[in-house]
C-alpha cells in the first residue's frame, strides 16, 4: 500500500511543526508548499526533519516546494498560508490579507488536488474557511476549519491545570466562532465522567472559560510577534489522523451548517464526526436557552466577518 500524501500550504511556524508531527506519526509523506520567495525555507525545514528521522526511525518522506503543482493528488491539504496576529490585533484584522491569499490557494487546490480533504487554519478562521469553500466549490464534507479542536484542547488544558487531574480524563465541548465569543459548554465538561461543576466552584469555572476565550490572545502577548503554533499543529494533526485512519473522531470543527442549530450557510464550530468521508456528520446538542443565545451572538460575529469577504 502506498503512503498517503499530506500537503501543507504555508510552511511557517505552524506548518513546520505540523510537518514534524505528521512525519513522526507516519501519517503519510509530507510536502510543504509556500510562496516562491520562501521555497528555500520550506526545503530547508523538510530536509532538516528528514535528518531527524533516524533517531526515532520513522520513514515518512518530506519535501519543500514553492510551486503549487506539487499539491498534485494530495489526500489531505492543510492550509496555514497567511499572516498571523501581532499584539493588539484581532483575528479580524487579518481578513483582507488572508482573504487574498486563500483565494489564490483555493484555485490551486481545486486545480491540483481536487479530491483532497481540506483543513483551513488561517484566520479569521470562520470567514477564511467560508471563502475557501466558495472559491473552490468543494463539497461541504471535504472542507473544514480547524479551530474547535484547539479551543477544546485549551479548555481541557485549563481544566486539568485547575483541578490538578490528568488532561487525558477531561472531556468537553466548545462551540461557535474562533474568537472571544466562542461558547465553552460548561455542563458538558467532565473529568473521568464526573461533572466539572461537582469539582470546581462556579467562580473557578468562569475564570477558566474566560481564559479559554482569550487563550490565543494570551499567547500573542507572550510571543510578542506571531501567534500559537505548537498547539494548532497538534490540533490539525488530530484531524488529519481522524480522516486518514477513518477514526470517526468527534472533534469540534468549523463545519458547514445547513440547518443544524438553525444555522444555514455558514461555517461555525460544532461537534463534527470526522472519518474517511471527511466531515461525516454534525452532532446536534440540545442547548439551553442561555447557550442558544450565546451561540446566536457568536454566529452574528461570524456573519459580520463573512459579509466583509464580499463572497
Ligand atoms: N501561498 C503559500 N504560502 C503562503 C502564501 C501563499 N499565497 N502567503 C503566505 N504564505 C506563507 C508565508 O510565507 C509563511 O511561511 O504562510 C506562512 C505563514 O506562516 P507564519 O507567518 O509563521 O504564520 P503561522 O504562525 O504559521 O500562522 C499561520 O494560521 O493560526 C493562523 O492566525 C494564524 O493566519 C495565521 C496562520
Amino acid at each position: 500500500m502506498s503512503r498517503k500524501k499530506i500537503a501543507l500550504v504555508g510552511g511557517g511556524q505552524i506548518g513546520g511543526i505540523l510537518a514534524l508531527i505528521c512525519a513522526q506519526k507516519e501519517l503519510g509523506d509530507v510536502v510543504v508548499i509556500d510562496i516562491p520567495e520562501a521555497e528555500g525555507m520550506v526545503k530547508g525545514k523538510a530536509l532538516d526533519i528528514m535528518q531527524a528521522r533516524p533517531h526515532d526511525g520513522y520513514d515518512s518522506d518530506l519535501s519543500g516546494s514553492g510551486d503549487f503543482s506539487d499539491l498534485k493528488d494530495a489526500d489531505v491539504v492543510a492550509i496555514t498560508a497567511g499572516v498571523p496576529r501581532k499584539p493588539g490585533m484581532t483575528r479580524e484584522d487579518l481578513l483582507a490579507t488572508n482573504l487574498n491569499i486563500i483565494s489564490n490557494v483555493a484555485e490551486n487546490v481545486k486545480k491540483f488536488a481536487p479530491e483532497a480533504f481540506v483543513i483551513v487554519v488561517s484566520n479569521p478562521l470562520d470567514a477564511i474557511v467560508y471563502a475557501f469553500h466558495k472559491v473552490s466549490g468543494f463539497p461541504k464534507n471535504r472542507v473544514v476549519g480547524m479551530a474547535g479542536a484547539l479551543d477544546n484542547a485549551r479548555f481541557r488544558t485549563f481544566i486539568a491545570m485547575e483541578t490538578g487531574m490528568s488532561v487525558q480524563d477531561v472531556s468537553c465541548i466548545v462551540m461557535g466562532g474562533h474568537g472571544p465569543t466562542m461558547v465553552p459548554l460548561i455542563r458538558t465538561a467532565t473529568v473521568g465522567g464526573v461533572p466539572l461543576t461537582d469539582i470546581l466552584s462556579r467562580k473557578e469555572i468562569d475564570a477558566i472559560v474566560t481564559r479559554v476565550q482569550e487563550a490565543g490572545t494570551e499567547l500573542v502577548k507572550l510571543y510578542g510577534k506571531g501567534s500559537a503554533f505548537f498547539s494548532p499543529a497538534a490540533a490539525i494533526t488530530e484531524m488529519i489522523e481522524a480522516y486518514l485512519k477513518d477514526k470517526k473522531r468527534v472533534i469540534p470543527s468549523a463545519a458547514f451548517c445547513e440547518g443544524e442549530y438553525g444555522i444555514d450557510g455558514y461555517f461555525i464550530g460544532v461537534p463534527a464526526v470526522i472519518g474517511a468521508g471527511g466531515v461525516e456528520r454534525i452532532l446536534e446538542v440540545e442547548l439551553t436557552e442561555q447557550e442558544s443565545n450565546l451561540l446566536g451572538s457568536t454566529l452574528e460575529k461570524v456573519k459580520a466577518t463573512v459579509a466583509e469577504t464580499g463572497l
